[in-house]
């Protein structure tokens, strides 16, 4: 499908898939909300010493350099693993179009930008001590087959319910479900009520929060312990 390079309202660029009439991120601001969704209503909401990331889907890394940067912000004495899903994944004229290092003051965002997009897939690798990568090619429902720790939070970002309808109903959430470790966290773009109800149906603790710009709410939801399931 014909991908094109759009710059959003913060100034950060997206990919747009003309066939679908969908962005990789909101219009209102790619960097934003990536930076409201998943750090200031995901990671910065897990306090644990080592943390494994469950991404869908990987898209541009935009969302892994987000989390690298906030990494980098700390005093660095946790690990995070992160394991991003991806069946279609983008080139390098893309990877270099959406220039996403500029959007970072830290330096090494350039260096580090370029080895997330590197890095071979299917294995775990170092990017920097104490965040570790793994970028899978497969499709979101072969999560099941994967072997993967104890998922510590999630990052929920497939396209929406209006391109993709199936990937916002039970079947997939219950498998992400179970690849979560008790305590975690999922965090997501979305408000839709339908997602809410399935989160709460498998027993998840389920909030709403204010959005990204653009955006009046979006959901985060806790996987608790067995005994209240
Ligand atoms: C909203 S974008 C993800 C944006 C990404 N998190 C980022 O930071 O750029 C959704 C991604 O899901 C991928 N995708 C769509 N359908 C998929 C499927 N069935 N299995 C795996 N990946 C899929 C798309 O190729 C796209 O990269």
């Amino acid at each position: 499908m014909k991908r094109e390079i759009k710059t959003t309202s913060d100034g950060s660029k997206t990919l747009y898939i003309n066939d679908l009439d969908e962005c990789y991120h909101s219009h209102h601001g790619a960097l934003q909300e990536a930076e409201h969704v998943f750090i200031k209503n995901g990671l910065n909401l897990v306090n644990k010493n080592e943390i494994n990331i469950l991404e869908l889907g990987f898209g541009t890394g935009l969302n892994v350099l987000v989390t690298i940067n906030e990494y980098l912000k700390t005093n660095k004495n946790h690990v995070i693993n992160y394991f991003s899903l991806e069946k279609y994944p983008i080139n390098e004229s893309e990877v270099a179009d959406l220039d996403y290092a500029s959007l970072f003051c830290e330096q090494n965002l350039t260096l580090i930008g370029e080895k997330i997009h590197r890095i071979e897939w299917e294995k775990l690798g170092e990017i920097i001590q104490g965040f570790n990568l793994k970028k899978i090619q497969c499709d979101f429902y072969d999560l099941k087959s994967l072997t993967l720790p104890p998922i510590d939070l999630v990052y929920y970002d497939c396209f929406g319910a209006r391109v993709q309808p199936d990937l916002w109903e039970k079947p997939l959430f219950e498998m992400v479900y179970h690849k979560m470790n008790t305590n975690a966290l999922l965090t997501t773009y979305s408000s839709k009520g339908s997602v809410r109800r399935i989160l709460m149906e498998l027993g998840m603790k389920v909030e709403k929060r204010p959005g990204p710009p653009g955006k009046r709410e979006m959901l985060i939801a806790w996987k608790r312990e067995k005994n209240i399931e």
